[in-house]
Protein backbone atom coordinates (compact mmCIF):
# COMPACT_ATOMS: atom_id res chain seq x y z
CA UNK A 1 0.00 0.00 0.00
CA UNK A 2 1.39 3.27 -0.97
CA UNK A 3 1.34 6.11 2.00
CA UNK A 4 0.21 9.08 0.96
CA UNK A 5 2.52 12.56 0.10
CA UNK A 6 3.03 14.63 3.21
CA UNK A 7 0.35 17.35 4.10
CA UNK A 8 1.47 20.59 5.64
CA UNK A 9 -0.93 22.30 7.52
CA UNK A 10 -1.46 26.06 8.09
CA UNK A 11 -3.55 27.57 10.40
CA UNK A 12 -4.15 30.93 11.59
CA UNK A 13 -6.31 33.66 12.31
CA UNK A 14 -7.28 36.59 9.31
CA UNK A 15 -4.19 38.57 8.06
CA UNK A 16 -1.31 36.46 9.73
CA UNK A 17 0.41 36.08 6.24
CA UNK A 18 -1.13 32.34 5.69
CA UNK A 19 -2.21 32.85 1.94
CA UNK A 20 0.89 34.29 1.18
CA UNK A 21 3.49 32.50 3.17
CA UNK A 22 1.41 29.19 1.99
CA UNK A 23 1.67 30.04 -1.41
CA UNK A 24 5.66 30.33 -1.61
CA UNK A 25 5.94 27.55 0.78
CA UNK A 26 3.85 25.00 -1.57
CA UNK A 27 5.48 26.12 -5.17
CA UNK A 28 9.37 25.88 -3.08
CA UNK A 29 8.16 22.42 -2.21
CA UNK A 30 6.53 21.50 -5.21
CA UNK A 31 3.49 20.90 -3.55
CA UNK A 32 0.06 21.80 -4.53
CA UNK A 33 -1.84 24.33 -2.40
CA UNK A 34 -5.23 24.67 -1.44
CA UNK A 35 -6.89 27.71 0.26
CA UNK A 36 -9.59 26.57 2.26
CA UNK A 37 -10.45 29.88 3.18
CA UNK A 38 -11.22 30.63 -0.39
CA UNK A 39 -13.53 27.45 0.15
CA UNK A 40 -16.05 29.06 2.65
CA UNK A 41 -15.85 32.16 0.46
CA UNK A 42 -16.97 30.48 -2.15
CA UNK A 43 -19.67 28.72 -0.09
CA UNK A 44 -20.93 32.38 0.75
CA UNK A 45 -21.38 33.56 -2.38
CA UNK A 46 -22.92 30.74 -3.35
CA UNK A 47 -25.49 31.01 -0.62
CA UNK A 48 -25.99 34.52 -1.48
CA UNK A 49 -27.27 34.04 -4.88
CA UNK A 50 -29.28 31.04 -4.06
CA UNK A 51 -30.51 33.92 -1.62
CA UNK A 52 -30.40 32.14 1.29
CA UNK A 53 -28.98 34.31 4.82
CA UNK A 54 -27.23 33.21 7.63
CA UNK A 55 -29.97 34.85 9.19
CA UNK A 56 -32.69 32.41 7.91
CA UNK A 57 -34.70 30.52 10.50
CA UNK A 58 -34.47 27.56 8.26
CA UNK A 59 -30.87 27.96 7.58
CA UNK A 60 -29.39 24.79 7.04
CA UNK A 61 -32.42 23.30 5.04
CA UNK A 62 -32.20 26.39 2.45
CA UNK A 63 -28.40 25.50 2.39
CA UNK A 64 -28.72 21.42 1.77
CA UNK A 65 -29.29 21.87 -2.20
CA UNK A 66 -26.63 24.62 -2.34
CA UNK A 67 -24.22 22.51 -0.55
CA UNK A 68 -25.03 19.07 -2.63
CA UNK A 69 -24.64 21.21 -5.91
CA UNK A 70 -21.48 22.64 -5.02
CA UNK A 71 -18.24 22.66 -7.53
CA UNK A 72 -15.50 24.15 -6.61
CA UNK A 73 -12.12 24.23 -8.66
CA UNK A 74 -8.72 26.12 -8.53
CA UNK A 75 -7.77 26.92 -11.71
CA UNK A 76 -4.23 28.80 -10.60
CA UNK A 77 -5.26 31.94 -9.35
CA UNK A 78 -8.39 31.77 -10.13
CA UNK A 79 -11.52 30.63 -7.94
CA UNK A 80 -14.65 29.10 -9.84
CA UNK A 81 -17.75 28.11 -8.39
CA UNK A 82 -20.17 25.96 -10.15
CA UNK A 83 -18.52 26.61 -13.88
CA UNK A 84 -18.34 30.39 -13.00
CA UNK A 85 -15.00 32.78 -12.31
CA UNK A 86 -16.15 34.06 -8.52
CA UNK A 87 -12.41 34.97 -7.92
CA UNK A 88 -13.01 38.78 -7.82
CA UNK A 89 -16.12 38.33 -6.00
CA UNK A 90 -14.30 36.34 -3.50
CA UNK A 91 -12.22 39.30 -2.06
CA UNK A 92 -15.43 41.57 -0.88
CA UNK A 93 -15.45 42.92 2.85
CA UNK A 94 -19.04 41.51 2.91
CA UNK A 95 -18.02 37.63 1.48
CA UNK A 96 -15.11 37.34 4.60
CA UNK A 97 -17.65 38.33 7.05
CA UNK A 98 -20.49 35.95 5.29
CA UNK A 99 -17.97 33.08 5.29
CA UNK A 100 -17.13 33.48 8.64
CA UNK A 101 -20.84 33.38 9.56
CA UNK A 102 -21.68 30.54 7.67
CA UNK A 103 -18.81 28.45 8.31
CA UNK A 104 -20.36 28.56 11.99
CA UNK A 105 -22.68 25.51 10.79
CA UNK A 106 -22.64 22.14 10.83
CA UNK A 107 -23.45 21.30 7.17
CA UNK A 108 -21.04 23.20 5.82
CA UNK A 109 -17.85 22.19 8.03
CA UNK A 110 -19.20 18.67 7.12
CA UNK A 111 -19.28 19.54 3.19
CA UNK A 112 -15.83 21.49 2.92
CA UNK A 113 -14.44 18.91 4.96
CA UNK A 114 -15.72 15.98 3.17
CA UNK A 115 -14.05 18.21 -0.63
CA UNK A 116 -11.08 19.38 1.51
CA UNK A 117 -10.04 15.83 2.63
CA UNK A 118 -10.78 14.37 -0.85
CA UNK A 119 -8.33 16.96 -2.24
CA UNK A 120 -5.54 16.13 0.07
CA UNK A 121 -6.16 12.38 0.00
CA UNK A 122 -2.61 11.88 -1.76
CA UNK A 123 -0.69 14.64 0.07
CA UNK A 124 1.69 17.15 -1.43
CA UNK A 125 -0.23 19.77 -0.59
CA UNK A 126 0.00 23.10 1.56
CA UNK A 127 -3.40 23.60 2.79
CA UNK A 128 -4.30 26.78 4.69
CA UNK A 129 -7.18 27.56 7.16
CA UNK A 130 -8.32 27.70 10.61
CA UNK A 131 -9.11 23.91 11.43
CA UNK A 132 -6.62 21.87 8.88
CA UNK A 133 -4.11 20.97 11.65
CA UNK A 134 -7.34 20.00 14.45
CA UNK A 135 -9.99 18.84 11.84
CA UNK A 136 -9.67 18.19 8.89
CA UNK A 137 -6.03 16.41 8.88
CA UNK A 138 -5.20 16.28 12.56
CA UNK A 139 -2.46 13.58 11.14
CA UNK A 140 -0.61 16.05 8.93
CA UNK A 141 2.87 15.34 8.88
CA UNK A 142 3.58 19.14 9.59
CA UNK A 143 1.40 21.81 11.52
CA UNK A 144 2.41 25.23 11.38
CA UNK A 145 0.01 28.51 13.46
CA UNK A 146 0.36 31.66 12.16
CA UNK A 147 -0.13 34.38 14.25
CA UNK A 148 0.71 38.29 14.83
CA UNK A 149 -0.66 41.22 16.46
CA UNK A 150 -4.14 42.09 15.53
CA UNK A 151 -2.88 46.20 14.26
CA UNK A 152 -0.39 44.33 12.48
CA UNK A 153 -3.04 42.25 10.79
CA UNK A 154 -5.33 44.69 9.91
CA UNK A 155 -2.49 47.11 8.37
CA UNK A 156 -2.13 44.68 6.11
CA UNK A 157 -5.22 43.77 5.52
CA UNK A 158 -6.30 47.56 4.83
CA UNK A 159 -2.96 48.28 2.78
CA UNK A 160 -4.09 45.19 0.65
CA UNK A 161 -7.95 46.42 0.48
CA UNK A 162 -6.67 49.79 -0.33
CA UNK A 163 -4.86 48.29 -3.59
CA UNK A 164 -8.13 47.16 -4.48
CA UNK A 165 -9.90 50.46 -4.41
CA UNK A 166 -11.83 49.64 -1.30
CA UNK A 167 -13.51 52.03 0.89
CA UNK A 168 -13.04 51.58 4.21
CA UNK A 169 -10.67 53.27 7.15
CA UNK A 170 -8.26 51.08 9.09
CA UNK A 171 -10.14 51.68 11.70
CA UNK A 172 -13.31 49.81 10.52
CA UNK A 173 -10.76 46.79 9.10
CA UNK A 174 -9.33 46.40 12.84
CA UNK A 175 -13.15 45.93 14.59
CA UNK A 176 -13.78 43.78 11.75
CA UNK A 177 -11.26 41.60 12.17
CA UNK A 178 -11.41 41.56 16.26
CA UNK A 179 -15.10 40.70 15.41
CA UNK A 180 -14.17 37.96 13.25
CA UNK A 181 -11.28 36.28 15.20
CA UNK A 182 -14.17 36.39 18.04
CA UNK A 183 -16.32 34.39 15.61
CA UNK A 184 -13.86 32.33 14.18
CA UNK A 185 -12.20 31.42 17.56
CA UNK A 186 -15.74 31.38 19.57
CA UNK A 187 -17.54 29.07 17.51
CA UNK A 188 -18.48 25.42 18.65
CA UNK A 189 -17.60 22.99 15.73
CA UNK A 190 -14.00 23.62 14.47
CA UNK A 191 -12.96 26.80 16.31
CA UNK A 192 -9.85 28.37 15.25
CA UNK A 193 -6.82 26.97 17.39
CA UNK A 194 -3.33 25.97 17.45
CA UNK A 195 -3.28 22.03 17.43
CA UNK A 196 -1.29 20.75 20.42
CA UNK A 197 1.73 20.12 17.69
CA UNK A 198 1.45 22.70 15.74
CA UNK A 199 4.66 24.91 15.52
CA UNK A 200 3.45 28.62 16.52
CA UNK A 201 5.36 31.36 13.95
CA UNK A 202 4.80 34.92 15.11
CA UNK A 203 4.73 36.73 11.99
CA UNK A 204 4.49 40.36 13.34
CA UNK A 205 8.24 41.25 12.64
CA UNK A 206 8.59 39.05 9.45
CA UNK A 207 8.93 39.19 6.31
CA UNK A 208 6.96 36.80 3.88
CA UNK A 209 10.15 35.15 2.78
CA UNK A 210 11.34 35.04 6.74
CA UNK A 211 7.96 32.73 7.72
CA UNK A 212 8.34 30.53 5.00
CA UNK A 213 12.36 30.18 5.10
CA UNK A 214 11.08 29.39 8.98
CA UNK A 215 8.55 26.72 8.00
CA UNK A 216 11.32 25.06 5.61
CA UNK A 217 13.39 25.08 7.94
CA UNK A 218 11.19 23.15 10.71
CA UNK A 219 10.59 21.12 7.44
CA UNK A 220 13.83 19.88 6.73
CA UNK A 221 15.36 19.32 10.22
CA UNK A 222 12.37 17.11 10.87
CA UNK A 223 13.05 15.20 7.73
CA UNK A 224 16.99 15.01 8.01
CA UNK A 225 16.35 13.83 11.56
CA UNK A 226 13.86 11.08 10.18
CA UNK A 227 16.49 10.28 8.19
CA UNK A 228 19.44 10.00 10.76
CA UNK A 229 17.08 7.49 12.50
CA UNK A 230 16.67 5.34 9.80
CA UNK A 231 20.08 5.23 9.12
CA UNK A 232 21.12 4.64 13.14
O1 LIG B 1 -9.18 32.78 5.37
P1 LIG B 1 -10.38 33.61 5.00
O2 LIG B 1 -10.39 34.92 5.72
O3 LIG B 1 -10.55 33.74 3.52
O4 LIG B 1 -11.65 32.76 5.55
C1 LIG B 1 -12.96 33.27 5.51
C2 LIG B 1 -13.76 32.66 6.65
O5 LIG B 1 -13.95 31.26 6.42
C3 LIG B 1 -13.11 32.75 8.04
O6 LIG B 1 -13.47 33.93 8.71
C4 LIG B 1 -13.62 31.53 8.74
C5 LIG B 1 -13.91 30.54 7.65
N1 LIG B 1 -12.93 29.46 7.55
C6 LIG B 1 -13.11 28.38 8.38
O7 LIG B 1 -14.03 28.37 9.19
N2 LIG B 1 -12.29 27.30 8.29
C7 LIG B 1 -11.27 27.29 7.42
N3 LIG B 1 -10.49 26.21 7.35
C8 LIG B 1 -11.03 28.41 6.59
C9 LIG B 1 -11.88 29.51 6.69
Amino acid sequence: MSRREPIVAIDGPVGAGKSVAARELARELGYSYLNTGAMYRAVAIAAREAGVSPDDANVEARLAPVLAAIEIKFDGEKIMLNGHDVSAKKDEPDIGELASRFSALGPVRARMRELQRAAGADGGVVMEGRDIGTAIFPDAEFKFFLVADVNTRARRRFDELKKKGASITEHEVLEQMIERDRRDSGRELAPLKRADDAIEIDSTKLSIDAVVAAMKAKINARINAAKDLKRA
